[in-house]
């Protein structure tokens, strides 16, 4: 099997390196899946970047999930056979042609079903479906707010809430993703560079998704009616700290809050990592997984592919994505 590996923290062309290692025998909870494509995700270049805290010490293979078949199972696996093409999250180890991962992580999808959206079930799909419906349990016709909305997680929150017909603010970078915004359904389009999302929104909101963190976190934070919800799970944000002294100027930039605040206002601040999720609740992933898989397949949420690159191309999938140049899902495909 052939992996790429992840040797150096910089720029893409001095980061990665392909190898060929000797492919393992699953465990008798996992199994191994002969990989079709990858998906990128934003945590991918914070871990390129050397900022991604619960990245393993490099060299390390990263990716965190990939669309497949089935090509071996462990002797208690029971929810998916040999054969089956599935979509696997994976806690690293997603960049290679071979992956073996806990079979509580993977779930059966139809055949022609398109790898790219495919490849967005998995960590984007699942944080969103996490977000909406475990951490917030965003009501029908809630006033929602999503940071980032034409991304990955993004274009996932803005579907799973209009299925809860949500009034949805949505932020992105440039007119190209507003108009992408528009026709997402999203109700009021933000451009978040050129205007300030906070005195734009006229109203409080009932929930707010935040993944770009420091002054965007306080902001929406105020946003909050009383009885609202927020979920952070990101901080993009941090991609354009540099010394050290801007990295303390950063965390403080969130502010200060104290649970009383939280219990006079009936309001709720929750954080998700997928990761931990993936590593220490199991079941609850493979129920996020279960759902999103039959939501797309019942044709409810359609997941955007922007981009699906060869694997020659990885860099350049790279740096689109640290460049804010996507939309929806990007992949690679071996
Ligand atoms: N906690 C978890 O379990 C979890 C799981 C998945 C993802 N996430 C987080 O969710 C967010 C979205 O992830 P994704 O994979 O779907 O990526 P993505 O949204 O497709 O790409 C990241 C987007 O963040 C926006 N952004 C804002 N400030 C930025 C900055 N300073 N530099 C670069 N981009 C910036 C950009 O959109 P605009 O151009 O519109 O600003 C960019 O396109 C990320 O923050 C990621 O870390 C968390």
């Amino acid at each position: 099997m052939e992996a790429v590996y992840l040797v150096k923290n910089g720029k893409p062309e001095v980061a990665f390196e392909r190898k060929k290692i000797e492919l393992k025998e699953p465990g008798n909870d996992e199994v191994t899946i002969e990989v079709e494509a990858f998906g990128l995700n934003f945590a991918d270049v914070l871990a390129r970047l050397g900022l991604y805290r619960d990245c393993p010490p490099l060299p390390t293979v990263i990716g965190y999930e990939v669309v497949g078949r089935i090509v071996k199972i462990g002797k208690d696996v029971k929810n998916v056979f040999e054969s089956d093409r599935v979509v696997g999250f994976t806690i690293f180890g997603g960049y290679a042609t071979h992956v073996i991962t806990n079979a509580k992580a993977v779930v059966k999808i139809e055949q022609d079903y398109s790898t790219g959206k495919a490849l967005a079930l998995a960590v984007q799909y699942c944080t969103a479906f996490y977000a909406v419906n475990i951490a917030t349990n965003v009501l029908k016709n809630d006033r929602v707010l999503i940071q980032a909305a034409a991304g990955g997680v993004g274009t996932a929150l803005v579907q799973l809430c209009k299925l809860k017909e949500c009034k949805i603010y949505g932020t992105a970078g440039s007119q190209q993703k507003l108009d992408y915004l528009t026709n997402l359904g999203v109700d009021v389009p933000i451009n978040y560079n050129t205007h300030d999302f906070s005195t734009v929104i006229k109203e409080k909101v009932d929930v707010v998704f935040d993944s770009i963190g420091g002054k965007a976190f306080k902001k929406g934070i105020k946003l909050l009616d009383y009885g609202g919800r927020m979920v952070a799970f990101g901080a993009a944000s941090q991609l354009e700290v540099g010394n050290f002294f801007s990295k303390i100027k950063f965390g403080l930039s969130f502010g200060f809050y104290h649970p009383v605040q939280f219990i006079m206002n009936s309001r709720t601040l929750a954080g998700v990592n997928m990761l931990k999720i993936g590593r220490f609740q199991p079941d609850i992933l493979q129920y996020c997984m279960q759902n999103v898989v039959a939501l797309a397949h019942e044709g409810k949420i359609d997941p955007h592919v922007g981009g699906m690159y060869p694997i020659e191309k990885l860099g350049e999938a790279h740096l689109a994505l640290e460049n804010r140049k996507t939309i929806g899902k990007i992949g690679i495909v071996w």
